[in-house]
């Protein structure tokens, strides 16, 4: 594999075997274990043109610790202000000689757009509504540190379905390795043909009704509404009643539940505070230590001498 720009597509071997990457990083992620020199003299391209705090700083940190060297360009303090396109920004960092460009943009496919630009490896930090491929990677490796396997276990992910990238990407990693995803928020922002998303062999469900979709549920993953993405004008006064997982919500879930998050969270919208810093079921501040050790492993694994992913669709 030359990119990372999906989960869809993905071979189920090369996704197992970057969440054991993932895992096999959490000691050097986590400070536990020495850093490593796999990119020692390497300089990987942080192409932001897109807001971020999780995954710009921590492909930073996975860079850090893989002993490369990485820099940022942002829309702001860049040509990209002055009107210069993806294209001829990514092609003018490529000739830099930089080893990778992670790219987050507001573009759905504009990840596939610059990989087909260049010629060095491009990995998707986010693009517009289409994949977050790397969020879903930490999203599983969550989920599969909790649980051992995926197989018959039952996730939700909550609110904005149709703006989000975390949700099309995570649905696929989740599916792909056996799990059941119910897709959940106002008919504005579900609709069912999602439910045409999985591949097999776990299987889609789209519902409106949370307190329904909550019960026997494994993991609620809640998405932010996404008011950039004119989300806002898909969400009512009641959202937080109808959709938020409040405190009385989440005292209603399986004692053995766990929420997540990717952040940023709004706070009193879709998640209340208490479940959100809840010490026993809230992993999001977990997902954010494993998301380093996430793009440890991609950046291992597209950028060590020896690739070691294969057998993944064009
Ligand atoms: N989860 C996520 O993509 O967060 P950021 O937008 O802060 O990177």
């Amino acid at each position: 594999m030359a990119d990372f720009l999906a989960i869809e597509g993905l071979a189920k071997a090369d996704l197992l075997r970057l969440i054991d990457a993932t895992r096999g990083s959490l000691a050097v992620a986590e400070g536990r274990a020495p850093n490593r020199t796999t990119l020692s003299g390497r300089v990987v391209a942080n192409l932001f043109l897109e807001d971020s705090t999780r995954t710009r700083c921590s492909f930073e940190t996975a860079v850090h610790r893989l002993g490369g060297s990485v820099f940022n360009l942002t829309p702001t303090g860049s040509s990209v202000s002055k009107g210069e396109t993806l294209i001829d920004t990514a092609r003018n960092i490529e000739c830099m000689g930089v080893a990778a460009i992670v790219v987050r943009t507001s573009i759905s496919g504009g990840a596939k757009i610059v990989a087909d630009a260049v010629a060095c490896p491009v990995i998707n930090a986010g693009d517009g509504r289409h994949e977050h491929p790397t969020q879903a990677l930490l999203d599983a490796t969550t989920l599969i540190e909790e649980f051992g396997s995926l197989e018959g276990r039952t996730i939700a992910i909550v609110g904005d379905i149709t703006n989000s990238r975390v949700a099309r990407s995570t649905t696929h990693a989740v599916t792909m390795l056996g799990g059941r995803v119910r897709l959940v928020g106002p008919p504005t922002l579900v609709t069912p043909a999602f439910e045409q998303i999985s591949k097999g062999p776990g299987t889609v469900k789209t519902m409106t009704n949370l307190d329904a979709a909550l019960e026997g549920v494994d993991a609620v993953i809640m998405l932010r509404v996404q008011f950039e993405r004119a989300a806002g004008g898909g969400v009512s006064t009641d959202y937080r009643s109808m959709y938020g997982l409040t405190q009385e919500r989440a005292a209603r879930m399986p004692a053995h539940a766990i929420v997540m998050h990717p952040g940023p969270m709004n706070r009193g919208m879709e998640i209340d505070d208490q479940v959100a810093d809840d010490p026993t079921r809230s992993r999001i501040l977990r997902q954010v230590t494993v998301g380093v050790a996430a793009r440890m492993a991609v950046l291992e694994n597209l950028l060590a001498p020896r690739p070691v992913l294969e057998g993944t669709s064009p």
